[in-house]
């Protein structure tokens, strides 16, 4: 079967993006393929700096998804830092890749970008190396396991390209001893398939402009309401497709209950507070009982713990059996 493998980065609270863009669609192929979803802390440490903090991100990435219903007996569940064989990988892999393929990486030129709008003469001030070899380290993570499928959002799709091309470099110097397995995205292309956050742009953590996967039920009412809307009045027609909680509610309310808030809108005399109403509601029942979960697994001392290590085994060995091929297929045995 193919593997599917996908990662989060650890960096407070998964949001309603993340659920929609990676854990849903991860989760729909656990049924049927075999899988390997882990927590990508050492990606997380280009952003978060301060242990304790890191620490405690790493354990609610965790509880996410299980909370969401990752079941740890058919997914191989683990943390990035816990497989060392992809650190080694990413060594041998930057060997391989061109420093320009690098220069174009869509997260680094938005790095420099921001140095151009401040008026920064030096391009680079403020990128680490960590940001600038971010894709490798990603590329090593996917090959280590050999995995094919990579359930992500369209946000990803260029690290996904160049895992690809850095797997063919590999492939075309050494293929006669190893081959990885050219990895495909498995990525939804639709424009609405990135969820926007309540400023319109990509909900994301950086831009402090998402929602939280597991607010309390009243926060998370708060935070409903706190998403900008036009001034039409109650009773006029309004555009559900320029409307940021429709576009937020067709992800998390059935068809049905979509065509009708739909109908409903463009007729008018349904306001804004009505959509939001309809909104909390749908993500609410989703959400709330894997919200008590969450809570549970994060009380608990030891059960995050236990399950992480129960997966390490299958993770390292894996691991080992590819980074053996690919020192044997260097030189380096
Ligand atoms: P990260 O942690 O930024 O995001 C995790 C997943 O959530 C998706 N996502 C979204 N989907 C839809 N709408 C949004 N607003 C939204 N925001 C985030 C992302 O596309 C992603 O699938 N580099 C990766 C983590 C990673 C990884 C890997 C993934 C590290 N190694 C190997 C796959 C395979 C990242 O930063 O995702």
């Amino acid at each position: 079967a193919n593997t599917y493998l996908t990662g989060i980065k650890p960096t407070g609270d998964f949001h309603l993006g993340n659920y929609v863009g990676a854990i849903k669609p991860a989760l729909a192929a656990a049924e049927g393929y075999d899988t390997f979803y882990f927590i990508a802390d050492y990606h997380a440490l280009n952003i978060i700096k301060d242990a304790d903090e890191l620490r405690q991100s790493i354990r609610s990435g965790a509880a996410t998804w299980l909370a969401c219903g990752l079941d740890p007996e058919r997914t191989v569940f683990y943390r990035q830092s816990s497989i060392p064989e992809t650190f080694e990988l990413t060594t041998i892999l930057s060997t391989l890749t061109p420093k320009g393929l690098m220069n174009r990486a869509h997260a680094y030129k938005a790095a420099r970008d921001r140095n151009t709008e401040a008026g920064i003469a030096e391009l680079d001030s403020g990128i680490n190396m960590g940001l600038y070899n971010y894709p490798v380290l990603m590329a090593a993570d996917i090959l280590i396991m050999e995995g094919e499928r990579v359930p992500v959002g369209r946000d990803q799709s260029q690290h996904i390209e160049y895992t690809a091309d850095i797997a063919g470099y590999f492939n075309h110097r050494y293929g006669d001893s190893y081959s990885f397995p050219v990895p495909k995205g498995v990525i939804d292309d639709s424009e609405a398939s990135i969820l926007p956050g309540t400023d319109g742009r990509k909900m994301s953590k950086s831009y402090d402009n998402h929602i939280p996967l597991f607010l309390p039920e009243k926060k998370l009412r708060k935070a409903i309401n706190r998403i900008p809307t036009d001034s039409t009045p109650v009773e006029d027609p309004k555009d559900p497709d320029t409307s940021i909680p429709f576009q937020l509610l067709t992800h998390f309310a059935d068809a049905e209950k979509v065509a009708d808030v739909r109908q409903r809108l463009e007729a008018g005399g349904m306001g804004w507070g009505d959509l939001k109403k309809e909104l909390f509601e749908a993500v609410n029942t989703e959400l709330g009982p894997k919200r008590e979960r969450y809570e549970e697994l994060m009380a608990s001392e030891t059960e995050l713990d236990e399950i992480l290590d129960s997966g390490l085994e299958r993770a390292r060995s894996r691991a080992r059996r590819v980074l053996g091929d690919v020192r044997a297929a260097i030189g380096i045995d």
